[in-house]
């Protein structure tokens, strides 16, 4: 496949670094092989996220310098405003520094936690295709939990299902038939669907989802993380959607919708930001009093003036399709060059990362030795690169009730692309690397933890590399 011509030139850089292979080692046993503990600048190629991480255009920069600072009614928020009606069209919006705060504040109004929910004793509970870590454990923060209804395909890695992030509707039914309406505040859907390899919902499975929330009264909420790269895979994949344009497109799927959260650090190529957009007017009241309460005023929520204008800047470029067939192809470049030296990736190619298969390379490490942890300490120690483990260490958890571990179905390794940021020679880097490790996988080890906390535990656990593999049956269940 040919990398496809990046549609902009480079106008500023950025040094990065080779260190040696000897400081490498160092540095992952001082970062307790937890690869977010590695401090950038010991890292060569960073694909640990593609939030907050892209390059941002001569625009936005024109743009940052046109902030206005003004604490309430900024010319900023204005301009936000306007871009935010125009591409999404929700009645009502407020700014937040990032997509967590949007959850958090979405929680907090629409969550009640066990006995002061109209259900009684029983916990309320968010469906979703699948929740983003952090919209999982806001929902449980506020007593709530969140359930994956995501279809069955998405579970097996090599299925070419054309939009594996659809919800399985039947599951969906069975799920409000189950728990009623009083038990479920709000349903959502997170478009791309990021915890399962970034893959697309279809326009199809929206509508079906919108209707079946709306006809038992749920609101429905769309995590927009990535909903222009959604969008697009709709326009290629779906048919009816050729000829229409990624912005119509996304207008006909908030038109869906109730309201929104969205990591404006994705989609919006912004370093900072967040959305929250809803249609209830009641439920925007007590937004913004609890916007005031935790993150700021609702004409700028936690950001500076100048963030808010390089999101409205950025909200058109994330939209633009000559960006977006560039982008979505350089990460299926970096798959076909995987998948071209047997390294398995999740099936079709996701929008905004490409997923490795840990658990098919390196077969001999058990799930709760945590083989995706071992392939990502390996890849940083072989050619500095960073990746993301999405396996065990992030979704494993333990259930209260039963004191049964549940361990998700895939263990995968997460190499996100910042937008605009890498070059082909970096995609073939990263390819070469993961090769040269795949050819001596069987070396490699499993890890344990040497501590964890209880929530969101990938971000600051500790492990310590096993000298064998154990095999040790501990009686776990499959998620
Ligand atoms: N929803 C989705 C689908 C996400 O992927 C993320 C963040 C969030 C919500 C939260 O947004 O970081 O702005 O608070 N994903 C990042 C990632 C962290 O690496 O995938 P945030």
């Amino acid at each position: 496949m040919h990398y496809p011509p990046e549609p902009f030139r480079i106008k500023v850089t950025e040094p990065i670094r080779l260190i040696p292979p000897e400081e490498r080692e160092a540095k992952l046993i001082e970062a307790g092989y937890n690869v977010f503990a590695l401090k950038a600048e010991d890292i060569f190629i960073d694909l640990l996220t593609d939030s907050g991480t892209g390059a941002m255009s001569q625009e936005q920069w024109a743009a940052i310098m046109r902030g206005d600072e003004s604490y309430a009614g900024a010319r900023s928020f204005q301009r936000l405003k306007a871009a935010v009606e125009d591409i999404f069209g929700f009645k009502y919006f407020v700014p937040t520094h990032q997509g967590r705060a949007a959850e958090n504040i979405l929680s907090a109004c629409l969550v009640q936690p066990p006995g002061k929910n109209p259900a009684g004793t029983g916990n309320q509970w968010v469906p979703s295709n699948m929740h983003f870590d952090t919209t999982d454990a806001n929902i449980r923060a506020r007593g709530g939990r969140p359930a994956n209804l995501v279809i069955d395909e998405a579970h097996d890695p090599a299925n070419p299902h054309p939009f594996k992030g659809n919800m399985d509707i039947a599951k969906l039914k069975a799920f409000i038939a189950q728990y009623g309406r009083e038990q479920i505040p709000f349903g959502m859907i997170t478009v791309t669907n990021n915890a399962g390899g970034g893959q697309p919902v279809s326009m199809a499975n929206l509508k079906a989802v919108a209707e079946v929330y709306h006809k038992h009264g749920i609101p429905f909420f769309i995590d927009a993380a990535r909903y222009a790269e959604n969008c697009f895979f709709i326009k290629q994949r779906e048919s009816g959607y050729e000829h229409v344009s990624v912005k119509e497109i996304a207008r006909e799927m908030f038109a869906l919708a109730d309201g929104m959260c969205m990591s404006a650090k994705k989609d919006a190529i912004v370093n900072i930001g967040g959305l929250l957009c809803v249609n209830d007017e009641k439920l925007f009241a007590d937004i913004k009093n609890e916007l005031i309460l935790r993150e700021g005023f609702p004409t700028y929520g936690g950001l500076a003036g100048r963030d808010l204008d390089a999101m409205a800047t950025g909200l058109y470029e994330g939209l633009d399709e000559d960006y977006l067939v560039y982008r979505l192809n350089q990460t299926l470049y970096l798959a076909t060059r995987l998948n071209e030296a047997g390294i398995p990736t999740i099936q079709p190619t996701g929008g905004h990362a490409v997923y490795v298969v840990a658990s098919e390379i390196l077969p001999h490490i058990p799930n709760y030795e945590f083989p995706a942890q071992s392939l990502a300490v390996e890849l940083y120690r072989e050619g500095g690169v960073r990746g993301c483990e999405i396996g065990s260490v992030m979704f494993a958890c333990l259930d209260p009730e039963t004191n049964i571990w549940h361990y998700p179905r895939l263990e995968l390794l997460r190499l996100a692309i910042p937008r605009r940021t890498y070059t082909q020679s970096h995609m073939d880097y990263v390819a070469d690397t993961l090769a040269k490790i795949k050819s001596r996988a069987s070396d490699l080890r499993g890890y344990e933890f040497t501590y964890a906390p209880e929530l969101l535990r990938h971000f600051t656990a500790r492990f310590e590399p096993l000298q064998q593999v154990t095999h040790e049956h501990l009686g776990l269940v499959q998620k």
